[in-house]
């Protein structure tokens, strides 16, 4: 095997290599911890591989041979799960479809990758659009567009990079369609939690851009989609009231209202989904990371068209459909999840984990808004300098962090964290606060 100081080296010579210095010990990594068997050290995950790792490393229920057998046996073989079905299918299918989807919810798609099940749920609308309107108007599909957020990430694929609008570099000289784009109504938090901005101005900005829009695009929007907490785009949290808002929109204007749950979905808010923080209910959720096997659930609104996509063979579709080491994979999470009751532990670390973070920003300054449900945690600084510094700071104190729009920095806890971790981890982040003189 390749010894860990070459294992950058070896990247380099094939590939673009640049992500952490670190090179990760799969069998040395316990808990929260991840071990660099370059340099020996442990670093705090609070990164958990982009929010797609719930459970920590080395987790026993991970290694009992029962599991290990099915997993392995899933491994040894790559089939094509659109066509050819087993046990281990099914017992996935049952665990996801009644543990982790929420009732009223029948219809599934699995897919690998959180751009895939973007892509799909779009499709899933512009299917249900075009037959709404008949064929002939919607000009094969070509006239349907779809309706979406400043600030939005839903992935790098064809058409989700017509949606993507963080970094410019991401989607910069690759050809997009130029869907609407409206403004994004984020909510700013004080010190006690409490909401600071003039929230009912943007909102009712956002309301005005998105009835603009219909008008414009006149019975051609096939869909409204948006993350119900933007994460990649600077953790910008939602009120229920827009989001009922939007629902309210969908309904009038004929549009499904899609929640690109990728990144904020699977028990990391400490619900199954965050948007049942705000029970406004949509009609297609995308889901990923945490999932493992990525995919799509939708209700019963589809079926206003009875040929929709879920009863005509291959309007969506792909070889593996979605992957079987994945879906055992999250079978056992599920199990985990339910046997640890890790929702209500990341519900509870993660309040405290914000409160720390609040109390630092009283008695320190420098840092604000912070903001969080779950192991969906985040705080903003005062520049990009700045909290890009942090960063590297943090990495030096060994925790692993995110970048999240502009100037704020995103946490994504494991789900299996503890109090004295998560009292760890604030200990850490104290030793890199910007220095300055306290507020
Ligand atoms: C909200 C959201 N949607 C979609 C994606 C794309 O997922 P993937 O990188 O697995 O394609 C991401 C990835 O970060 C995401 O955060």
């Amino acid at each position: 095997m390749i010894d860990p100081k070459n294992v950058h080296s070896t990247l380099e010579s094939a590939q673009l290599a640049d992500g952490y210095p670190m090179v990760m010990d799969l069998e040395k990594s316990k808990g929260v911890y991840i071990h660099d068997s370059r340099t020996g050290q442990d670093y705090l995950d609070l990164f958990t591989s982009f929010a797609s790792w719930p459970i920590g490393y080395s987790h026993p229920m991970m290694s009992e041979p029962d599991f290990v057998h099915e997993l392995t046996l899933a491994a040894q073989n790559n089939i094509a799960n659109s066509d050819i079905y087993t046990t281990q299918m099914a017992d996935f299918v049952q665990a996801f479809s009644t543990r982790a989807t929420p009732s009223n919810y029948n219809y599934h798609f699995w897919v690998a990758g959180g751009a895939l099940a973007v892509e799909n749920a779009l499709k899933v609308a512009f299917d249900w659009k075009a037959h709404k309107l008949g064929v002939g108007q919607a000009n094969d599909g070509n006239d349907l567009v779809v309706l979406h957020f400043k600030g939005a990430f839903h992935g790098r694929s064809g058409y989700t990079m017509s949606l993507t609008n963080t970094d410019p570099k991401k989607v910069a000289l690759f050809p997009k369609f130029g869907w609407p784009r409206v403004s994004t109504p984020a909510v700013e938090f004080d010190n006690d939690g409490r909401i600071c901005n003039d929230i009912e101005a943007l909102e009712q900005q956002a309301l005005a851009d998105i009835d603009a829009a219909f008008e414009c695009y006149a019975g051609r929007i096939a869909c409204i989609i948006i993350e119900p907490m933007q994460g990649e785009g600077g953790d910008n949290h939602f009120r229920t009231e827009f989001l009922a808002a939007l629902r309210r929109i969908a309904d009038e204007r004929e549009a499904l209202l899609i929640f690109d749950e990728v990144q904020t979905g699977f028990f990391g808010s400490g619900k199954p989904w965050l948007w049942e923080h705000h029970g406004v209910e949509p009609d297609v959720v995308a889901f990923g990371k945490k999932t493992q096997v990525c995919g799509l659930y939708a209700n019963s609104r589809v079926d206003d068209v009875p040929e929709n996509v879920f009863h005509t063979s291959s309007r969506i579709n792909s070889t593996w459909g979605g992957n079987l080491v994945d879906m055992v994979r999250c079978r056992r999470f599920i199990e985990i999840i339910e046997k640890e009751q890790l929702a209500a532990n990341v519900a509870a670390r993660g309040a405290e984990f914000l409160g720390g973070l609040r109390d630092l920003a009283r008695e320190r300054g420098h840092i604000t808004n912070a903001r969080g449900v779950g192991s969906l945690v985040a705080f903003t600084l005062d520049s990009a300098a700045t909290r890009d510094k942090m960063l590297c700071d943090l990495y030096a104190q060994k925790v692993l962090a995110l970048a999240s729009g502009e100037r704020a920095i995103r946490f994504r806890l494991p789900l299996i964290i503890s109090a004295d971790e998560v009292a760890e981890a604030l200990g850490r982040v104290s030793d890199c606060m910007p220095a300055g003189v306290r507020a």
